[in-house]
Order: C-alpha cells, then structure tokens, then sequence
C-alpha cells in the first residue's frame, strides 16, 4: 500500500479509517465519555502551548532517542494499549508490534486485546508491557501478571481510570452495546466497507486473545464481547491491590490513568515506578483535565522518583516533543496506531510511525534542540492561565 503520499498527517489517516471502516466501529474508535469535553481538551490544551525557539544552534545531527527503564528507544513512542482492536484489521495489535519493532518503538499490550502475550511476546518488541485491567476473577488476573512475566514483558501498567464502563454516546446511539438486531442501516453500512467486510469474513475474527475464545461472527457478537468487559472490570480496586501486585511483579509497576498529585506520594510509598497522565483519551471521566496540562505537575510531584509518561490527544510530533519538554520520558499513542491500521493495516502503523517520527525530527531542527535528552521547560512557552 503507497500511503506516503496520499496521507500526509494523522488527521488524513484519521478520514481514511472513517471511510474504510463501518461507522459503529470507527466511532468505538474515534469517541469519548459523554460530551466529549475531556477529548476535545487534550488536543486543545497542546495548541496552546507554543514553542520558544532558538537559531543558530548546529542541527545537522539529530537524535530523538532516548531510554525507558534503562531500555533505548529510538523514537519516544509507545503504542498504548487497546483493546479488540481487530475490529479495525485483523490481528492488529501483531502488525502494529511489527510496526513498531521496525519503528524502534515500543508497545503495551492490552488485557482485552485480540492477539495474546505470547503472540506478541514472539514479535520480539520492545520495551514491551502489559497493561492490566484487573479482573473481579483475581485467579484469571494473577494468571495474566504470570503469563507476562514468563513471556518478558518488562514493565506491568496497571490501568486505574476504568472503574466502571463510562458513557459512550456514539455507542449507544449507534446500537454497539444495545442487544438489538441488526438493522437495515447498519447492514448497509457494513456491506458498504468492502475490504473490511472482505477481511472481517475471512477472519480470525475478533476475539480476546488472552481469554478463553469468544469469537464475534456476527454483528450482534460484538455487544457479548463488550458486556464481557464491562462484568470483568473490578470497581473494589483499591490501593491495597497495588501493594499486592507489587510484591507479585519483578520489574516496573506503572499506573495508567493518574491526573492528579494527590495520588502520586502514596503510589510512591508502595514502589510504584512509573505514571502514566492519561485520561483514557477522554473515553472515561468527562470533565477530567487534559493529559498535558497536569504533566508537570505530575513529574514534579516525583521529583525524580519515578519515569513520568503521557497519552491522550497526541496526533502531531509537536505533541510529543511538548511532552517530553515538560518532563515526559516518552508518550503513548492509542487512536493516532488504530487510525493507521484501520487505514492501512501493517503499512498503515509503518506510515503512522513515519509521519511522527518526521514530524518530531522536524520539530527539535526547527527549535534549535538537536537532541531529544536537551529538551526542557525553557523551550516551550506556556500559558498563562487556562479556561
Ligand atoms: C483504549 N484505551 C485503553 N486503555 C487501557 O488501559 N486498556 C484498554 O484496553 C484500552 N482500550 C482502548 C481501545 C481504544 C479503541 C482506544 C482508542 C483506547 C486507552 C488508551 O490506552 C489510551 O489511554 C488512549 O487511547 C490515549 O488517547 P489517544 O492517543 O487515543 O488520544
């Protein structure tokens, strides 16, 4: 597939998936929690910071790489954890740690993601984690943390965010959980999708890799694969489990979903290693902060004791050189992958990767820091005070 040219940002990417996927799949994709808030800010809280750059500085060297827990990455990316995204493509999260592999970037595997650990464990990706929601099943949960530790992943993201199922409106407008038939609109949307329909029928179709096999045949399928989630996820978790999966994990424990300082000295106190500011992509709590306003907050309530990572909104390589100035490691990327493999499958996440890398390596030119590890507060200009 030659998408250089064709696409030449995440946004073209972002239309193209629209179009090559049915609408109830692409807005599970493309959507958040109630209005939305949360989702719009994390974008538009990165368009209003600005950069400070400097001129005359030798740029003819460039290196965006930089290291995650003691391991290099070429590039400050991580794919973030999503689940089922086969509904997408096929076996997307094995292309996309191809993808990523190439890219020299890393890759968090989702609890809930269509292929297993194992599966990508033998990509050979790395940094390579785990994220996990964890289960009311707490058997089936220490089996996961098991299996990730016996198949080298060397970080565990324990996702705190996701309490309940939030509110998805495009969902449910859309009929994705309601348990109704499928109407004469949503087949007309689907047979119009040719290629995805071609590669649904042709399989493996989407299921949880991780988990006993449901495969979803028909539309209707979908709706029992999601109800599995929303019974699976645990509303008692608590700081107690942390303290105990701590002492189950050897390696980086991280938490995915943190906003506020408040709870960063306590999850420092039971060992946890690293954050991960996130708002799910607004998919959660609307009305949360965005993701890059508390970053910095964040890393300063570290003060260096844990490695600080962010997701949610970023779609430019500005974003993530932003991130990194304001004392992120590296930052995840979740619907800016799934747009890619939605569009173009494997070489969709190759040209994803493309782009951002580009985008970023432009970006340090252009601001006068020839090197990722240079970065700093001082070359951004910030606001003032937000709305
Ligand atoms: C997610 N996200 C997510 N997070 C998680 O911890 N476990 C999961 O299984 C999923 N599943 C999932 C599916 C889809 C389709 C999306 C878009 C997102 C959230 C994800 O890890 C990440 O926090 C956000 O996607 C980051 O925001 P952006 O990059 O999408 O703006």
């Amino acid at each position: 597939m030659n998408v250089s040219a064709k696409f030449v940002n995440i946004e073209d990417l972002r239309r193209a998936a629209r179009r090559a996927m049915p609408k109830v799949m692409f807005d599970f994709v493309d959507g958040g929690a109630n209005g939305e808030w949360t989702q719009r800010r994390n974008q538009s809280e990165f368009e209003r910071i600005l950069f400070d750059p400097r001129v005359l500085v030798d740029v003819s060297r460039r290196d965006q790489s930089t290291t995650v827990f003691g391991q290099k990455v070429d590039t400050p990316i991580i794919i973030a954890p999503t689940g089922l995204t086969s509904i997408a493509w096929p076996n997307a999260e094995l292309l996309a740690a191809r993808a990523a592999r190439r890219a020299g970037a890393g890759l968090a595997l989702s609890t809930y993601a269509s292929n297993s650990i194992e599966e990508i464990a033998g990509t050979g990706v790395t940094p390579r984690w785990f994220q996990l929601y964890v289960s009311t099943n707490r058997r089936w949960t220490h089996e996961l943390i098991d299996r990730a530790q016996a198949s080298g992943y060397q970080a565990l993201a324990i996702t705190v965010d996701t309490q309940v199922p939030s509110m998805r409106e495009r969902n449910v407008r859309n009929g994705y959980r309601a348990r109704r038939r499928l109407t004469l609109g949503t087949a007309i949307d689907f047979a119009s999708r040719v290629g995805w329909l071609y590669r649904f029928l042709k399989g493996p179709r989407p299921a949880y890799g991780n988990m006993e096999s449901i495969r979803a045949s028909t539309a209707g399928q979908f709706v029992a694969l999601g109800d599995r989630v929303s019974r699976d996820l645990d509303p008692s978790l608590s700081w107690q489990d942390i303290a105990d999966f701590r002492t189950r994990w050897q390696g980086p424990l991280l938490l995915k979903g943190v906003v506020s300082t408040r709870d960063v000295a306590r999850a420092l106190d039971l060992g946890v290693d690293g954050f991960i500011v996130s708002n799910h992509g607004g998919r959660q709590l609307d009305y949360a902060p965005s993701s890059i306003e508390v970053l910095p907050e964040i890393v300063d309530a570290c003060g260096g004791r844990a490695e600080v990572f962010l997701d949610s909104g970023v779609r430019r390589g500005s974003d993530v050189v932003k991130a990194i100035a304001l004392g992120a490691r590296a930052v995840l990327i979740g619907r800016a992958y799934v747009y890619g493999v939605g569009a173009g499958g494997e070489a969709g996440v190759d040209h994803v990767f493309r782009i951002l890398r580009d985008e970023i390596d432009k970006c340090l030119a252009l601001i006068g820091v020839p090197c990722l590890s240079q970065l700093g507060r001082e070359h951004l200009r910030l606001p003032t005070c937000g709305p």
